[in-house]
């Protein structure tokens, strides 16, 4: 059996400096960022592979900015990430999900020109029970005409539209690290005999359509008509056999879109009457993914905007979340927006004419 499937043996390293070679002006400040996320990563999957048998599991006892329950996985990866960025000098404001506004850096050290924005743990309910879980990030290069100025709040106030970098890591039955420099999205798998990252699929594609729908539909009770209608349309069955669609559903966000982004179709997390703005952080959450999704080809919207347009107003902001293929999308919006001729109850044939 083969030892990995690519054609090209290539690295997370080999390619981070590969894909610096395509930025002549690059000074190297941006790979250097990278490596050192990159061994954040390593050190919480190594911890997130012994769950168990290290003092990892359970609850830290406190609770979060959100009123949620810390465990103790995400003040670990919250730390690490920490740790592995303070020092090396090349970002001036870090800002994490787990912590109120932007986290004091290290005095005395220098500081770069990039903004870091991570959800440290993602899918916190799913450590204790080795469901998949995954930390997310967002990088954004800093606009102050003054480099030397103290970074503040607002200057991560940014759409997502201006990321110059987003990624995930997914720790499930391999440890896997999708990102993407607004280049497409590549896929690394982690070896953890060797501590390696390496690249088993370059530049993934979202299927244009898919046949799963990811959502909590415990909330449908608490969802507006138009989400019900979507999700009762997604299970009707059709004569062309497209639908009705399977429902999967894991719980961390980047397992449901890390599913979404290979097979296709939506991952939803609409607003509802006890979430009005939705779950998701636009900031930590929300704005990476959509940044992944569509540099793969697919689609991202809060129902109504394109999410990577949202301005948001403060770093703990929640949106409603669609995205996935962009067909699928499409038509959720148009459930949203009520302009679906299902809604007005057209018949199939004419659906698929008009299609
Ligand atoms: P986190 O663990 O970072 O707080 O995020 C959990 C989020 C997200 O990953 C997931 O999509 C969603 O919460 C699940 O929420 P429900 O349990 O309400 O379905
Ligand atoms: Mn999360
Ligand atoms: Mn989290």
């Amino acid at each position: 059996m083969a030892i990995v499937t690519a054609q090209r043996l290539i690295t997370i390293e080999r390619h981070i400096a590969e894909q610096e070679h395509l930025h002549p002006h690059a000074t190297g400040e941006f790979s250097r960022l990278l490596r050192d996320l990159m061994l954040a990563f390593r050190l919480i999957a190594r911890e997130v592979s012994r769950a168990g048998l290290n003092d990892i599991l359970g609850l830290t006892g406190t609770t979060n900015v959100y009123g949620e329950a810390v465990r103790k996985l995400d003040a670990y990866a919250h730390e690490v990430i920490i740790r592995a960025m303070e020092y090396g000098g090349h970002v001036c404001a870090i800002a994490s999900e787990e912590s109120e506004g932007l986290i004091p850096l290290a005095n005395g050290r220098p500081r770069g020109k990039y903004l870091l924005l991570f959800d440290p743990l993602d899918g916190s309910s799913n450590i204790d029970v080795n469901a998949p879980i995954g930390t997310i990030f967002s990088i954004y290069r800093r606009k102050h005409p003054d480099p030397s100025a103290e970074v503040t709040e607002t200057e991560l106030l940014r759409p997502g539209s201006e990321q110059v970098a987003a990624g995930y890591v997914c720790y499930g039955s391999s440890v896997t690290l999708v990102y993407s420099t607004g280049n497409g999205v590549d896929v690394f798998t982690y070896d953890p005999t060797l501590g390696e990252f390496f690249l088993t699929i370059e530049k993934l594609r979202i299927p244009r359509r898919g046949k799963q729908y990811s959502v909590n539909e415990g909330n449908a009770k608490r969802w507006a008509p138009e989400v019900r209608q979507y999700v009762d349309y997604l299970k009707t069955p059709s004569e062309d056999k497209r639908r009705p669609y399977a429902l999967r559903y894991i719980g961390t966000a980047v397992a449901d879109v890390h599913r979404a982004l290979h097979y296709g179709g939506i991952f939803m997390y609409p607003a509802d009457s006890a979430n009005p703005s939705g779950k998701l952080r636009l900031l930590y959450e929300a704005n990476p993914l959509a940044f992944l999704v569509e540099q793969a080809g697919g689609r991202a919207s809060d129902g109504y905007r394109r999410i990577l347009d949202i301005l948001p107003e403060s770093l703990r902001q929640c949106t409603p979340v669609f995205l996935g293929s962009p067909d699928d999308v499409a038509e959720a919006e148009a459930f949203l927006q009520r302009r679906h001729p299902w809604q007005q109850g057209v018949t199939e044939p004419h659906l698929q004419r008009s299609q």
